[in-house]
C-alpha cells in the first residue's frame, strides 16, 4: 500500500490509463474490462485491474492537475512497479486550428510550474513525453486509420483567469491547447524512467467559445478511450 493508493502488491497492472475523473474512470471499466477487480478506493478515487482484449489493464483517476497527478504517478511507477502511464483527458485548443472533438497526442508539455524544479531539480519548463507509450499511441492510431494531432500542450495550473491573452509559455512552445496535468507526469516518468503519454480530446475552443456540451461528453470521449485501450496492446 502506498499513502493514496490502497492496492495491495501485485494487483497493479504494468500499464494504467488515468483520466481525470473518477467517474469517467468508472465508466471505462465498466464498458471495455473484462473481470475488473477494485483495487483501491482511498479519497474515492477508485482504481480497477481487469483485461481489454486479454491485456491486463489498471484504470483510475489522476484528479486535476499537477499536483494530484503528481502524487498518483509518483506512487504507482515508485511502488506498484508501473511502466507506462497513459493520460486521457480534455483540453482547450488555444488555436481556431482545431476544433471540438480533435484528439491531440502531447509530444511534450510546458508549464510555468514549479513541479519539476522543486520535486527532481530538472530545470527545464518543457519535458518531451519520456519512453515508447507516445509512439505506440501514434502508430495504433496511423494502423487504425485514426487522425490524431501531434502538438506540444501547455500544462497550466490555471483554469480561471483575468488576462484572455495567450500565455507566454504557451506562445514560447507553440502549444496548441491547454491542460493541467502532463507535465507533471512527464516530469515524474522521466526522473523514474518510465514511460508516460497524454492522449487528449479536445473539449472546447477558447478564442471562439465553442464547447463540447455535458450529454455530448460522454459518447465524445469514446474514441480517444478505445485508442488508448488499443495501444496497451502493443506496449
Ligand atoms: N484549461 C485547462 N484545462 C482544460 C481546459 C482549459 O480551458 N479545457 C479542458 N481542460
Amino acid at each position: 500500500m502506498s499513502i493514496h493508493i490502497s492496492a495491495m502488491e501485485g494487483q497493479i497492472a504494468d500499464v494504467v490509463l488515468m483520466p481525470g475523473d473518477p467517474l469517467r474512470a468508472r465508466f471505462m471499466v465498466d464498458k471495455y474490462l473484462y473481470g475488473a477487480e477494485l483495487v483501491s478506493q482511498t479519497r474515492n478515487v477508485l482504481f480497477y485491474t481487469g483485461t481489454y482484449k486479454g491485456r491486463r489493464v489498471t484504470i483510475g483517476a489522476s484528479g486535476m492537475g499537477c499536483p494530484s497527478i503528481g502524487i498518483y504517478s509518483y506512487e504507482l511507477f515508485s511502488m506498484y512497479g508501473v511502466e507506462s502511464i497513459i493520460r486521457i483527458g480534455t483540453c482547450g485548443a488555444y488555436s481556431t486550428e482545431l476544433s471540438v472533438y480533435d484528439m491531440i497526442l502531447a509530444e511534450a508539455a510546458s508549464s510555468e510550474s514549479t513541479y519539476a524544479r522543486f520535486a527532481w531539480g530538472l530545470e527545464n519548463d518543457s519535458i518531451v513525453s519520456p519512453g515508447r507509450a507516445t509512439e505506440v499511441i501514434a502508430d495504433t492510431a496511423s494502423r487504425s486509420g485514426i487522425s490524431l494531432r501531434k502538438t506540444n500542450i501547455h500544462s497550466s495550473d490555471i483554469f480561471y483567469r483575468k488576462d484572455p491573452a495567450l500565455p507566454a509559455i504557451a506562445n514560447k512552445y507553440n502549444c496548441l491547447a491547454v491542460e493541467m496535468e502532463a507535465f507533471a507526469l512527464f516530469a515524474n516518468a522521466q526522473e523514474l524512467g518510465k514511460s508516460a503519454a497524454t492522449l487528449l480530446t479536445v473539449s472546447d475552443v477558447i478564442p471562439t467559445h465553442q464547447k463540447i456540451s455535458a450529454d455530448q461528453r460522454e459518447t465524445a470521449l469514446l474514441p480517444m478511450m478505445e485508442l488508448a485501450l488499443e495501444s496497451t496492446l502493443a506496449i
